[in-house]
């Protein structure tokens, strides 16, 4: 199958009322362990590449390798990028093949956010690529906020309706509590502010952050209009466990297959766990 655009996916679960699972990945065995996952769970899914997994790898190996595996599945993949937040490597992915674009000028002034986000929006659509924006600031679990400034740094609904009708963009990322990477606490989300916000717009809701969030909050999430849940941080848990118990058992280990194997294996069955609870199983 081709890859499908994230608009596609995301207006069918909506439809659905369930969440599409977005998924990073950095190298070959993480793509093949995402669409390994969705087909077992006969899922759709999206496999995202941050700016820094483009570094790493290769605008061209990310395509390549995204479109053999979606060429190669039974189940609809979306290619698309994470936090893009550089206007020029935005384009360069819709030229290369992502059916799909971040652009996060969520740093930005909304003026600013709102202005680089139409221009991608409308040369993306153009191209028959999606797009998703950010505004609201989703931090890491690492930085030291109080209540107050963590509050200041949540999407607020009164700027929602005006951010996505000035820039028509078709998904939106918002900041409800969620942080990025291992969280030191449980996370508190603002399902109030989330439900504010979703009967302002009629556009999916994106959340970031969503490795260290509950399996049951998540799904509360996922009642209030989120469509599209990214996950990293325990795909990165699962390839270093698997690594690592190779190694300790055989610490004499040299055959780059032998480690990388059983780390791919434990990334199935994490990204197999997060399909279900997004309830997208069953759905492609
Ligand atoms: O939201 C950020 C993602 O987890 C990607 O992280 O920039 O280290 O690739 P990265
Ligand atoms: P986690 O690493 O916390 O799962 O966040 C992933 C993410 O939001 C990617 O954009
Ligand atoms: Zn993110």
């Amino acid at each position: 199958m081709s890859l499908v655009t994230g608009k596609e996916l995301l207006d069918e679960a909506k439809k659905g009322g369930y969440a599409v699972g977005a998924f990073n990945c950095n190298n070959m065995e993480i793509i093949q362990a995402i669409v390994a996952a969705a087909e077992a769970e006969k899922s759709p899914a999206i496999i995202q590449a941050s700016q820094g997994a483009i570094k790493y790898a290769g605008l061209d190996y990310i395509v390549g390798l995204v479109s053999t595996a979606a060429k190669n599945a039974h189940v609809p993949i979306c290619l698309h990028l994470d936090h893009g937040t550089d206007f020029e490597q935005v384009i360069r992915c819709i030229a290369k093949g992502f059916t799909s674009v971040m652009f996060d000028g969520s740093k930005l002034p909304m003026e600013e956010n709102i202005a680089i986000t139409k221009q991608i929006v409308r040369i993306a659509s153009a191209a028959g690529v999606s797009t998703e924006a950010e505004i609201g600031k989703i931090g890491g679990t690492e930085d030291d906020v109080s209540v107050d400034e963590r509050d200041a740094m949540l999407t607020d609904p009164e700027e929602v309706k005006y951010f996505v009708d000035n820039t028509g963009v078709d998904s939106l990322a918002v900041a409800i509590g969620t942080a990025h990477g291992r969280y030191k606490f449980e996370p508190k989300l603002d399902f109030e502010r989330l439900d504010k916000i979703q009967k302002l717009v009629d556009v999916p809701i994106v959340m970031h952050g969503s490795s260290g969030v509950p399996g049951d909050d998540i799904k509360r999430a996922i009642a209030l209009g989120v469509r599209k849940v990214n996950i990293d941080t325990n795909i990165r848990e699962a390839f270093v466990k698997g690594v690592k118990s190779v190694i300790a058992k055989s610490p004499q280990e040299i055959d780059p297959r032998k480690i990388l194997g059983p780390a791919r294996e434990a990334m199935i069955e994490i990204v197999r766990e997060k399909i279900r609870i997004f309830g997208s199983n069953g759905r492609a």
